[in-house]
């Protein structure tokens, strides 16, 4: 319903299968399922239990608070009325964060390990750290909404032309082009680095912010400024203790952050599961609900 709408069956610990709607409808990023992804997932069935990835009334909270009245008193924002037109029913919500971070840590190979998720937004949080030992992982810290790397890039997306929520990777490759002159503007203007916070709301964007500079520039500057961020929050992460890192979220979609990050040395191992964005999280919310760890054998899993 925002981006990125998938399926994932799993039957015990097997996964069964997992696709993208835009698979099967051609759209780029499709936010909304269709029968024939559907289809697909009912060959599989029938299901003994139906998990979403995400809280309806916990985000309609969060959707008041921002003024987006239109979609938090519209009963066609609700996951299940999108489901009724396919005979679905869901029988479990799970947090949206607890979906990134159990998709990453139960296809994990870790018995133990410290899990970041970072995000645009699920229902509030936008940063979450926890501690997964066994089957158990327990939530420590939060960073809530409007607090938000994933919005604050992505604002910078629609900034330099692009479209948000989906051409972030454009982004992150037009900053090799670039300078980051507008680093200590962004700083100045927007971000607080430790602990991370925003001066401002940037959900609605930035409009002209610096109209006259190169967008190369303004690409290298939110670059260079979103590894710092994170690498304040891999540092937060790595006082739990574990040498593994779980790293999950759409944010962990930024490779050239990654590989600086991994630089770093703070973890022996480090696992991001290869669509650590919503996405995985339909693989995710399953994890959540039956916690325990997935078969993973390869990344492809179904279309
Ligand atoms: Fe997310």
């Amino acid at each position: 319903m925002n981006h990125d709408a998938a399926m994932a069956v799993v039957d015990g610990r097997n996964i069964l299968w997992a696709a993208h709607a835009e698979r099967y409808s051609r759209i780029k990023n499709d936010q909304f399922l269709n029968q024939a992804i559907v289809d697909e997932a009912k060959t599989y069935g029938p299901f003994d239990k139906v998990v979403y990835y995400e809280k309806p009334l916990l985000k309609k909270t969060r959707q008041l608070y921002a003024g987006q009245y239109s979609d938090a008193l519209s009963y066609t924002e609700m996951p299940q009325w999108h489901l009724d037109r396919f005979g679905i029913k869901i029988d479990e919500y799970v947090k949206h964060h607890n979906s990134h971070a159990a998709a990453g840590y139960f296809t994990s190979p870790f018995k133990e390990a410290v899990i970041l998720t970072v995000d645009a937004i699920g229902e509030w949080d936008t940063v979450s750290i926890s501690v997964a030992k066994g089957n158990k992982i327990e939530l420590k810290e939060t960073i809530k909404y409007p607090h938000s790397l994933g919005i604050l890039y992505s604002a910078f997306t629609q900034r330099c032309g692009l479209k948000p929520a989906e051409e972030e990777y454009i982004l992150m490759g037009m900053a090799a082009y670039g300078e980051p002159k507008y680093k200590d503007d962004i700083y100045e203007d927007f971000v607080i680095q430790a602990p991370f916070k925003l001066k401002k709301n940037l959900h609605r964007g930035l409009s002209d912010w610096h109209p006259e500079a190169d967008v190369m520039d303004i690409a290298a500057s939110i670059q260079s400024v979103l590894e710092e961020c994170l690498a304040d929050l891999w540092h937060r992460a790595s006082k739990y203790g574990s040498r593994n890192l779980v790293y999950a979220g759409g944010v962990a979609l930024n490779c050239a952050a990654n590989t600086a990050l991994a630089n770093m040395g703070l973890f022996d191992n480090i696992w991001i599961i290869p669509n650590p964005g919503d996405a995985g999280s339909s693989l995710g919310c399953i994890a959540a609900s039956e916690q325990r760890h997935l078969d993973w054998k390869n990344p492809f899993l179904g279309h």
